[in-house]
């Protein structure tokens, strides 16, 4: 059996972080495993793409909350991340904001990627805020999760430049690519320890 630490991916939406993720366990790049990956949308892109690398995928109940789980809902994922022996918690695009139950069995072991150089731009579609603002270099974050949406420890970042005639698209774009590279390399060094 490999000891390659055991990731559980949680994700809402079309999963490039996932793949980018993946990819790089694939090729060598990453020493993990992806023992499961989640979604809170049944539909989300990001189950197909799991199913199609082979890897378990798990959907959770509806929650009667938009933003969170409810207490309950989060006590069964950590279940569910226990039954699949998950040592660390990889968010990829998962838009519920992670609360006790889930931070207190998972201490200092649930990562974010955040598209902004944090501490900029908390929140959602942080490239839109990044154009309004006007600034002339945007990016992302990969870092730890704690309490405080967007503002655990910072791991790593890498900038892009933000281009005259940018829009939300294709900076977004450009964030992403820069995602792809980023979050497996973070997470190479946070994994080592
Ligand atoms: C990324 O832009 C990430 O920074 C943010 O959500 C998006 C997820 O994209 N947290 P994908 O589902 O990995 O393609």
């Amino acid at each position: 059996m490999s000891n390659a630490p055991r990731l559980a991916v949680l994700g809402s939406g079309k999963g490039s972080n996932f793949v980018a993720i993946q990819e790089a366990i694939l090729a060598g790049k990453l020493d993990a495993r992806i023992v499961l990956v989640v979604s809170d949308l049944p539909d989300a892109i990001i189950l197909a793409k799991a199913a199609g690398f082979g890897l378990p995928t798990a959907t959770l109940p509806p929650s009667p909350f938009r933003t969170k789980l409810s207490p309950e809902g989060e006590v069964a994922l950590v279940d569910l991340l226990r039954r699949h022996e998950v040592e660390w918690v990889i968010l990829a695009g998962y838009m519920r904001v992670v609360k006790e139950p889930l931070l207190n069995a998972f201490p200092n072991r649930i990562v974010n990627i955040h598209p902004s150089l944090l501490p900029a731009f908390k929140g959602l579609r942080a490239w839109e805020q990044a154009l309004a603002a006007g600034v002339a270099e945007a990016g992302c974050t990969v870092h730890f999760v704690n309490r405080d949406v967007d503002a655990g420890e910072i791991i790593d970042q890498r900038r892009v430049p933000v281009l005259a005639g940018d829009s939300p698209e294709t900076l977004h774009a450009r964030i992403q690519v820069a995602e792809h590279e980023l979050y497996p390399a973070a997470l190479a060094k946070v994994l080592k320890g």
